[in-house]
């Protein structure tokens, strides 16, 4: 066990929910400190009622605890962030130059911050994008992640603060929804196939985006927040690939072990966020960096997915 104490900023959301598990396991359970706007009933461990838009309260958190990391998650995604434009803006980059303040500032050494595919826009190549592409992102929550990575670079050029970044694709699981997100729906289809629901994609057929397992996206965070400091070459964010597939390949992969499920495709404003960003990514750098290599491919995912929530729906028939 590590003498770190660990903060993380969005331990509600899809992948804090998961993660905060896996940091527990590798620091002790009261030396991860979850923290949120509101507590979830069903979570077990420490837990400070946090909002990181107000540097005061992150700073006291950090000081109660002497936090040593933050793995800050909390944002507003593409698909929500376009509702509110300004809002998303204001929330995302308040919350980030928070962290990093407060780190700068304090007994904290090392800093998680997720960026995205988002940040991508149709002025990079969108077959295997290249990690130093010019970005133009369409969405606000795309160009709050691109000035999430440069204030990341500047921190740690300007103060060697340790600042480590992954440019999530799509990130598929069955412990948590995602919210508010251009590829959510390759974990609502999911759920449909095994509620034997007929699902209603808001995407085209062939729109291909790259997505990752749970299981990969977080073994890919810890790896990167335990390489030696010296590894990290890219301090704006590294490209993270794994798999690409297109809502119509996806259902395939599930039809095969649900014949009987059907899809209906009528695409909204999505379609327009999704048509800007990488079909796949070159994720290179991080191959080479820290060894990043995923495990899971579509069909593997998909039969962990369909195996997991089959359970969890057998379960809550059970029990009503
Ligand atoms: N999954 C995110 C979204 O769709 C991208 O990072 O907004």
């Amino acid at each position: 066990m590590s003498d770190d104490i660990v903060l993380v900023i969005g331990a509600n959301g899809q992948l804090g929910s998961v993660l905060i598990k896996e940091l527990q396991n590798i620091h002790g359970i009261s030396k991860v400190i979850a923290s949120d706007v509101y507590l979830d009933s069903n979570f077990e461990g420490v837990f400070e009622l946090l909002d990181a838009t107000d540097i005061d309260s992150v700073h006291s958190i950090v000081k109660k605890h002497s936090i040593t990391q933050i793995y800050h998650l909390a944002a507003i995604l593409s698909a929500k962030g376009e509702q509110q434009p300004l809002k998303t803006w204001d929330l995302n980059m308040k919350m980030t130059l928070n962290v990093f303040e407060v780190a700068r500032i304090s007994t904290v050494n090392k800093v998680f911050f997720p960026s995205s595919i988002a940040v991508y826009g149709n002025k990079a190549p969108l077959q295997k994008s290249p990690q130093s592409a010019f970005l133009n992102p369409a969405t606000v929550y795309g160009i709050s992640k691109a000035a999430g990575e440069n204030w990341a670079q500047y921190y740690f050029t300007n103060y060697d603060l340790d600042i480590r970044s992954i440019r999530y694709p799509g990130v598929i699981g069955y412990q948590s929804m995602p919210g508010g997100g251009t590829t959510d729906y390759a974990v609502d289809i999911y759920h449909s196939a095994v509620k034997k629901q007929t699902y209603n994609c808001f995407l085209n057929a062939d729109t291909k985006l790259p997505m990752i397992f749970m299981e990969d996206a977080i073994r890919a965070t810890i790896e990167l927040m335990q390489v030696p400091k010296a590894k990290i070459k890219t301090r704006t964010s590294y490209n993270l690939g794994s798999m690409s597939f297109s809502p119509s390949e996806l259902y395939e992969a599930i039809k095969k072990e649900h014949p009987g499920f059907e899809i209906e495709y009528q695409p909204d404003f999505r379609q327009g966020i999704a048509d800007k960003w990488p079909k796949s990514i070159d994720d290179n750098e991080a191959r080479n960096d820290w060894d990043w290599k995923p495990k899971f491919n579509l069909k593997s995912m998909t039969s962990v997915m369909l195996e997991k929530l089959e359970e969890k729906y057998n379960t809550t028939k059970l029990k009503e």
